[in-house]
């Protein structure tokens, strides 16, 4: 992961790079550092925390950072703890280059004995060091110009990688380089920027490059662009795109933390995924990427749903809507999984990425393998532009907005308001989905978001019951049919930003084993509305009181039963059984957030983890 910035141009760096640092530290916030050229050579600094930790050590140093050429980088550790030596920048034994690296470099030990053997040492546990003391190596063994040091070491490299680096001796210059992990060059009048992602530099310009894996960068003072191909050298053309984002979208506005305001976005997110797509007045629904390949998806043998974490959760989901409306056989499967037991299709298999960010390094190596064995890849990203976007045969874009808050929210619900849309447009070429449904689904859908609004603003018991559990160590979360990946995804929320164990099950599966953790201290939270197997349900509900479990269940108002059988209850408003993820996944969200905020944890970058993941 890492958030990795950088500068080069008539500006103070400073500035650019602790604010972009700031932005980036969604991506990673173990540690911190960086590095501007100044005409003594170069100014690092690098600590273990967050950025404002890094800001205070500069302060304590009393020293003015000047220079207009700088780098920096925000750690999500991967090789060596996160303390200040394993902090980037990272410099080569001569002190003439300093690098910043977000990937892993995964053949870094038999690259670090040979150049131990050579003489060198190494100050940090870090994959990095290693790189940047490898580039060097050649570049003074072959008397070879950096950025030809740095092409050449790139060769010899297996892993994923984004890096940026400075040379002392060529102090108007950063060479950059990209593989697997995300890149993209802001181009202004006589300035670069490079960041992970474009939201630091958007102040400056709107113009920017997304690098391609295997592409590097020669960033020159006052000398236009010089992008090439790693393998062999060969000049490119460099695409400039225009980006369009609104300033007030990365902004937390009046609220605490970006996950509130993220989860209270919601009844907008959703309008805005259904946008130009359920066109209600004519009861149809348009998907470009699933009219244009029609046959494909008509004729499919089968689907394969590749993503992680909550995005795997809304796989889950889209697994019931497909099966349901489409009668395509449907597997969901982990990208890390997938990608490594050889897995069988073939052309006549579709295989749809689902993926917040579009970045993820496990889902973008399923997607590369599926594509390599002939499937047809269809994505659902976020991120516009993402690596995930840029590299299906065909996809949407669920237009939820930046997603800022490590917990997803808003991105579920609109993950799997798409699919939704999906599962009914082939449901309806394959004439397996009837009309009267059509139109029924069709405008319930278009109701969601008013009900939404309702759960969100009438929170009153979820507050309570929240102070009433937050010191609780265990949750259970139960639900079944299309409410049991919601369970699975209430239980990574409570667990992600409260640090409290929670797991999800299908309530029938209790018996069969976690009935045993059930005692009068386990709260456990019930997925309960009217439709589905409301009944099979209530029997399981009965079978915890039964062992003096605390049910806390979601209901409808017109539910008599659960309701006399709960310690608590959190009102729902009623929907189609089909929808209802749409509905009861928002008191789960808002419940794990509240616990957060009153156990007094950093909700929006909790500890271990980070937005994007970008390492395998
Ligand atoms: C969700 O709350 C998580 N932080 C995480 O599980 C996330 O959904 C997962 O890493 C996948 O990310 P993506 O959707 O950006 O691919
Ligand atoms: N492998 C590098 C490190 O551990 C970079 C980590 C990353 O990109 O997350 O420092």
């Amino acid at each position: 992961m890492c958030g990795i910035i950088g500068y080069l141009g008539y500006r103070e760096a400073y500035h650019i790079l602790i604010n972009g640092l700031k932005k980036l530290e969604y991506r990673g916030y173990d540690s911190s550092g960086i590095s501007i050229i100044n005409k003594n050579g170069y100014s690092l600094f690098k600590t273990k925390g967050k950025v404002n930790e890094l800001e205070k050590k500069i302060y304590s140093f009393k020293n003015k950072l000047t220079g207009t050429v700088g780098i920096g980088h925000t750690r999500w550790a991967t090789h060596g703890e996160p303390n200040d030596i394993n902090a980037h920048p990272h410099v080569s034994n001569s002190n003439n280059l300093v690098m910043i690296h977000n990937g892993i470099i995964e053949n870094y030990h038999a690259i670090k004995i040979i150049l131990l053997k050579n003489g060198y040492t190494f100050n940090s546990k870090t994959d990095t060091e290693v790189l940047v003391n490898l580039i060097e190596y050649i570049k003074y063994e072959n008397n070879l110009s950096l950025e030809e040091a740095v092409r050449v070491s790139l060769n010899e490299i297996i892993g994923a990688y984004s890096i940026a680096i400075l040379e002392k001796s060529n102090p108007e210059t950063i060479i950059i380089a990209k593989l697997g992990s995300p890149l993209i060059i802001g181009i202004g009048k006589k300035e670069f920027f490079i960041a992970s992602d474009p939201i630091p530099f958007i102040n400056y310009t709107k113009n920017v490059i997304y690098m391609k894996d295997g592409e590097m960068a020669i960033l020159k003072k006052n000398k236009e662009l010089d992008l090439r191909k790693i393998i062999n050298n060969h000049k490119l053309n460099p695409i400039i795109k225009r980006l369009k984002i609104n300033l007030k979208e990365i902004e937390k506005g009046e609220y605490k933390y970006f996950m509130l305001k993220e989860i209270c976005e919601q009844p907008k997110t959703i309008l805005d995924t259904l946008r130009g797509r359920l066109l209600i007045s004519k009861k149809i629904i348009c998907i470009n990427g699933i009219e244009s390949n029609k046959e494909k998806f008509i004729n499919a043998n089968s689907i394969i749903i590749v993503a992680c974490g909550t995005s795997w959760h809304a796989g889950l989901i889209g697994e019931y809507l497909l099966e349901k409306y489409t009668r395509i056989p449907v597997e969901v499967e982990y990208s890390s999984e997938f990608r490594y037991r050889n897995p069988i299709i073939g052309k006549k298999d579709i295989v749809i990425v689902i993926s917040q960010s579009g970045e993820t390094a496990d889902t973008l190596s399923a997607l590369k393998l599926a594509k390599k064995k002939g499937a047809f890849v269809f994505g659902i990203c976020n991120v516009v532009g993402s690596s995930i976007a840029r590299n299906v045969n065909a996809g949407v874009y669920i237009h939820a907005g930046p997603e800022i808050g490590v917990a997803s929210t808003k991105a579920f619900t609109s993950q799997i308001t798409i699919l939704t849309l999906i599962a009914l447009k082939i449901g309806k070429y394959k004439s397996i989905i009837s009309d009267l449904s059509y139109k029924e689904i069709c405008k319930e859908l278009s109701l969601i978001p008013e009900k939404i609004n309702y759960v969100i603003k009438y929170n009153s018991s979820i507050k309570k019951i929240s102070n009433l559990l937050y010191y609780t160590n265990n949750f259970i979360y139960l639900g079944r049919g299309i409410n049991f990946p919601v369970a699975l995804e209430g239980a990574l929320k409570l667990k992600e930003i409260s640090y409290i164990h929670a797991e999800g099950f299908p309530a029938a599966e209790m018996k069969h084993g976690p009935m045993a953790l059930i005692d009068k201290n386990i709260p456990v939270i019930v997925i309960s509305p009217l439709k589905g197997s409301y009944k099979k349900m209530l029997s399981n509900i009965q079978e915890i009181k039964a062992r003096r479990g605390k049910i806390i269940a979601l209901i409808n108002k017109d539910d008599v039963q659960v309701r006399m059988l709960a310690d608590h209850v959190i009102n729902i408003p009623d929907t189609i059984e089909e929808l209802s993820p749409l509905i009861t996944v928002i008191p789960l969200q808002l419940l794990a957030y509240q616990i957060a905020f009153l156990r007094g944890k950093n909700i929006d970058q909790p500890r271990n983890l980070a937005k994007s993941v970008t390492v395998e």
